[in-house]
This record gives structure tokens, sequence and C-alpha cells, in this order.
């Protein structure tokens, strides 16, 4: 979560995007509220070869919410959208997110709205964390918010809040079909949720004979499956060609899968290995 003004004015530390090869892929997240500083920063990391961003909407921090940024957007869907349609305007279609919560209080629940509105943009998805900014981090998240979301629109959710153990975060992925999850507060507490998680997903891949499997599980098997021949091909063959194979090979993992059509026409016409990596995470 990096300032905006301060990439452009110069007080944000630039070192806070120190990254290497290996953070792939990589999406670094912006919060301001000024057209004209989002729009410049977009400028300046687009041309130090950043090439995926997400927009803070869900940052209920005073310090963020005065200046009008993070979950204080939410009290403005208009001046959001049109924050993120400049983000989406410099990136490209598919390269945007936004990171939102349900809205600033119980009676303005933007969220569904706001969703919509990212969909027409051609953002690339949209992250979750369903509580309101006014309720902070108390009550409980609403993971059936979650669910609302990802069956009310057709980009990729991202669903956050509460997930403290690999379990829970499998259980949120199953009952919600949100289609990722994201560690906050547990990964603080464990930063080996992440491995455990993947180790949760393969176990239930090789657990479960194909026959079995519901049509949930067998969207995270093929995904988990992908990544692992992706990360392979890199390992073993820095060829070109190695790519253009994988580019040809991928599109065949996609039957059942959700928007197959589309995803196979992106994964055919990317570019490289980082962007082949991000369309994995969709299916
Ligand atoms: C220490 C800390 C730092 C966070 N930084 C960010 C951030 O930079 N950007 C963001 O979108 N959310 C940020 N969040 C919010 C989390 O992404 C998440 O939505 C929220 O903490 C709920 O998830 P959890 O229950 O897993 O903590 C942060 C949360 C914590 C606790």
């Amino acid at each position: 979560m990096i300032s905006a003004k301060g990439l452009v004015l110069g007080s944000a530390t630039w070192s806070l995007l120190d990254t290497c090869p290996e953070d792939s892929p990589l999406v670094v997240q912006l919060f301001g509220s000024e057209k004209r500083y989002i729009s410049q920063a977009m400028q300046m990391l687009l041309q130090k070869g950043f090439r995926f961003f997400d927009l803070n909407a869900g940052c209920a921090v005073r310090k963020v919410t005065k200046t009008g940024a993070g979950a204080a957007l939410l009290r403005e869907p208009d001046k959001l959208l049109d924050l993120a349609g400049e983000m989406v305007r410099g990136a490209g279609p598919g390269r945007v997110g936004v990171k939102l919560r349900t809205g600033w209080d119980q009676d303005s629940q933007a969220f569904l709205q706001v969703a919509h509105g990212l969909q027409e943009l051609q953002a690339g998805w949209v992250s979750l964390h369903p509580r309101t900014a006014r309720q902070g981090f108390s009550g409980q998240a609403q993971w059936s918010r979650l669910k609302e979301l990802q069956e009310s629109v057709a980009l990729p959710v991202i669903g956050s809040g509460d997930l403290f153990t690999a379990r829970q975060a499998l259980d949120c992925l199953q009952q919600t079909g949100v289609q990722g999850v994201m560690f906050a507060r547990g990964a603080l507490a464990h930063p080996g949720i992440f491995q455990e998680l993947k180790d949760l997903l393969c176990r239930a891949r090789d657990e479960v004979q194909e026959q079995d499997l519901d049509s949930e599980q067998r969207l995270l098997q093929i995904k988990s499956i992908a990544l692992e021949h992706i990360w392979l091909s890199r390992k073993y063959s820095r060829q070109p060609r190695a790519f253009f194979k994988m580019r040809t090979v991928l599109p065949k993992y996609l039957k059942g899968v959700r928007q197959a059509r589309e995803l196979r026409s992106r994964i055919v016409a990317c570019r490289d290995w980082e962007e082949l990596e991000y369309l994995v995470q969709w299916i």
C-alpha cells in the first residue's frame, strides 16, 4: 500500500517497491484520492516495468480516510470508479484490481454497486474484506457477502477477513466460491500459512478421486496443477519455446472452467511467464 501522491512528490520511499523476479506475479497497491496523482504515479510505475495494480478502498485507518483515500472512497463510489478507470486506462484491461470493504457503514454498503462498475471498466479482480469501514476489525467478517459478490459478478473475487488458518481459507474458498483468498493477521501470527494452504490444496487434489470431485474442488485442482506445471517449466527450461509451449498446453486444462473461452484467448495472447501465472490465478 503506497501513497500515489508520495510517489509523485518523492516523499514516499521508492524502496518499498524493491523486488526480484521471484515476486511474480506482483501487484502494486496504491492509495490516494486525487486523480492527477494516481495518474502520474501510474505512469512512473509503468515506466519502471510494473504491470499489475490495485487501488486501496479498504483501509479504515483515520490517517488515510481523512484525506478521502482508502475506505473513504466507498462514500463516493463515482469517484472510486473514476480513479480505478484511470488506472485501467494506464495499465490495460484486466490489470487493475480494487480492495474493498462492504461500505462505509451499515447504512451505506456500496460494494456490489462498485464491483459492477469495476466489471464495466474491465478491471481484473476485486478483493473484499466483508466488514464496514466503521467496524474496523470488530465483529466478524461476513463470508456470506463474499458469496453474494462472487455470484453477482464475473470478475474473480479475492476473499479476506478472519482467515486465521489454512483450513479456514480452504473452507472459505469452498463455501463462498471466491477464486482467491488473502491472509493478513493470520500470516503475521503464522507466516507458514501460505505454504500450508498450498499443501492442503494439493492434498485435496491427491486424496479425492477424480470422479468424486465436485466442481469447486475440480477447479482448485486444475489451478494447482497448472501453477505447478508453470513452475516446473520455468525452473527447468529457460528456453523461450518452453513459454510458447505452455501457452498452447494450458488452454487444454480449461474444460469446464468458468469463462474458459475468454481465459483461453487471453492465455494464447499473453506475452510472458508473469502474465501467464497471473491468468492461471483466475481459474
Ligand atoms: C498489519 C496489517 C496491514 C495491512 N495492510 C493492508 C494493505 O496494505 N492493503 C490492504 O488492502 N489491506 C491491508 N490490510 C487489511 C487486510 O488486507 C485484510 O483485509 C484485513 O486485515 C482482514 O483480514 P484478516 O482477518 O486476515 O486480518 C492490512 C491488515 C493488517 C492487519
